[in-house]
């Protein structure tokens, strides 16, 4: 039995239709790095906006959290993970989907109901406790002795801080343990452990912090594949399931060793090399750097690299490329980026092995000075910063090696002085926060404006109502999604590239106003996401063709942008079309 299939088809059975996973880095959504959880890519649907698929929706997500790096290579931990998930957009509620939630435990997946639990919301000020799901819960089958009522910092989700869609949830328990299950349940035993969350999502925290409610009562749920993998079987060591079989098969082999006594960098290396996988996979093409993703992306190489070292492997032998090839093998079937992409993988894998290798043994050695010479606890900031500016070392790999000595690092002031340094680097951070814009180059500027030129253009040819979804900018071509229900005609295509070259030709001014949000609304200015805005914006104007919530940066006259041509023309998911044009 495999766990995601039977969940799709479990789900498809019901009236559900399955939606492809969304890229790991959002499209449309800046304010995050990844996604980190199934809904994010459907924020816009649980807000109120009609799903091209329907009411009912099922899918298995690429999901990265990596704000618990230090805990990969314990038992559990993933950077990368997928999350299995069903959603009701305005259509059933909480009874049915705790009962679908129990038939597929029980019947499907054919768990005992006496080794589940469940936690259902207690209330607070605004909403009362929530007796409907409690109910449900016994009515399948749950008795009141497993059910456990609490607030809102356990069964809120996302929690009380963050804005946007949120509910009350309810959360599944399953007794992980060879122990006997006890009559009452106690979520504080972590023999206990969660595996599906339930939320209801009917209300919208706003930026203001009131909470409204949602123009529909949604349901979001979320599994997470590898947890519930390893309990059906049967380990308490999520690297010993199928998932990471093949895996882990590979590192044993490419290092000669064995699992039993090597567990933490294998479960390291197989982790980060499956994220780095995966993001270097995605359609956003990212590549290691010194920013946001890319960022993510060389950390989780180099600290791989370093726990090759570790076990003994030939750093300059193709280990990455056997364990990224038995890592594309295993989950191709699922995701056909990594078939289409495979040779970017390898490549990206390679490049960054080869550059670190040059540093890292010099900074090894720099290391051992440092720690001779150290004659407190702490490792200070300034060689920690040190050993990243020159010799690329990520800040874990320092705490880690500080770790095996007893010491420890500045972290602290560490992350101060690389803030700092970044935000001096990088001039355009606070624009690239408001407008997406992932490079800050001369080019990207560009090409950034001839995204504004494009999207009015399309509203002369194709549609008024035509609205961007997503863009992504390298220094050689522009990436452009948009809302539109046909494939571009030649004509259209042609009309669209004649007006945005004409307007370059007239050289219209490009300038910068910063206003109140609603202020910038009423006026018209067109934006992809309101409530991710702060509430003073920047709006940004083309001469009088267009109009736009953007954090820039942007060129001062649109002659600067040379010629226009639309390379392709393509879908990029259901209703959503997607232009790849360049500048010449
Ligand atoms: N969005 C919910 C979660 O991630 C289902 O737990």
């Amino acid at each position: 039995m495999n766990l995601k299939d039977e969940y799709i088809k479990y789900f498809v059975s019901k009236g559900h239709k399955q939606i492809p996973s969304a890229p790991v880095v959002p499209e449309n959504d800046p304010s995050v790095l990844f996604n980190t959880a199934g809904m994010q890519p459907l924020i816009p649907y649980l807000m109120g906006e009609e799903h091209p698929y329907g009411k009912r929706l099922v899918d298995y997500q690429k999901c990265i959290r990596t704000n618990d790096l230090d805990s990969i290579g314990d038992k559990t931990h993933h950077t990368f993970f997928e999350m299995l998930g069903n959603w009701s957009l305005g259509d059933y509620f909480k009874e049915e989907s705790i009962a679908y939630s129990m038939e597929f435990l029980t019947k499907v997946l054919k768990i005992p109901i006496q080794r589940l639990a469940v936690t259902v919301f207690k209330g607070n000020d605004m909403v009362g406790r929530d007796k409907v799901s409690a109910e449900a819960w016994k009515r399948e089958g749950i008795s009141e002795d497993r059910i456990a009522y609490l607030g809102e910092e356990n069964n809120w989700w996302p929690n009380m801080e963050n804005f946007g869609p949120c509910g009350s949830d309810t959360e599944i328990f399953y007794f992980n343990s060879k122990d006997e299950v006890p009559e009452k349940f106690d979520p504080e035993d972590d023999r206990w452990v969660e595996i599906w969350n339930n939320v209801f999502m009917e209300y919208n925290h706003n930026q203001d912090g009131t909470f409204t409610e949602l123009p529909k009562k949604n349901v979001d749920t979320g599994m997470g594949y590898e947890r519930v993998v390893a309990i059906l079987e049967g380990t308490d060591d999520n690297y010993k399931s199928s998932v990471w079989k093949n895996i882990i098969n590979t590192i044993e082999r490419v290092s000669n060793r064995s699992y039993e006594g090597n567990e933490e960098s294998m479960r390291i290396i197989a982790d980060h090399i499956r994220t780095s996988v995966f993001i270097s996979a995605d359609t956003s093409q990212i590549k290691p750097s010194n920013t946001d993703q890319g960022y993510i992306l060389r950390r989780l190489i180099r600290r791989s690299i370093r726990h090759a070292k570790k076990l003994g492997i030939d750093i300059n032998s193709d280990w990455e490329r056997e364990i990224a090839i038995s890592i594309m093998d295993e989950y191709s079937k699922y995701y056909s980026e990594l078939v289409e992409n495979r040779d970017v993988v390898l490549d990206v894998l390679r490049n960054e092995k080869l550059k670190f290798n040059k540093t890292l043994e010099k900074g090894l050695r720099e290391f051992e000075k440092i720690m001779k010479n150290l004659d407190e606890e702490v490792l200070d900031k300034d060689d920690a910063f040190r050993l990243y500016d020159t010799f690329g070392f990520p800040i874990e790999l320092t705490v880690e090696l500080a770790g095996e000595r007893g010491r420890s690092v500045d972290i602290k002031g560490f992350k101060e002085k690389f803030k700092a340094h970044q935000e001096l680097s990088r001039t355009q951070s606070k624009g690239k926060f408001k407008g997406g814009l992932a490079g800050g180059g001369s080019e990207e500027i560009k090409y950034h404006t001839a995204t504004h030129l494009l999207n009015a253009a399309l509203k002369i040819v194709v549609d008024k109502n035509v609205h961007q979804k997503g863009s992504n900018i390298t220094s050689e071509r522009m990436r452009f999604d948009f809302s539109c229900d046909h494939k571009l005609s030649e004509e259209e295509k042609k009309r669209v590239e004649d007006i945005v070259n004409g307007w370059i030709n007239e050289g219209l001014e490009v300038t910068k106003t910063e206003m109140k949000k609603e202020e910038a609304l009423k006026s018209g200015a067109e934006c992809m996401f309101i409530e991710k805005y702060p509430d003073i914006v920047t709006v940004y104007s083309i001469g009088d063709v267009s109009k736009e919530l953007c954090g820039g940066p942007h060129v001062k006259n649109t002659n600067e942008l040379g010629h226009f041509r639309i390379i392709k023309e393509e879908s990029s998911s259901t209703g959503v079309r997607r232009i790849k044009a360049v500048l010449e």
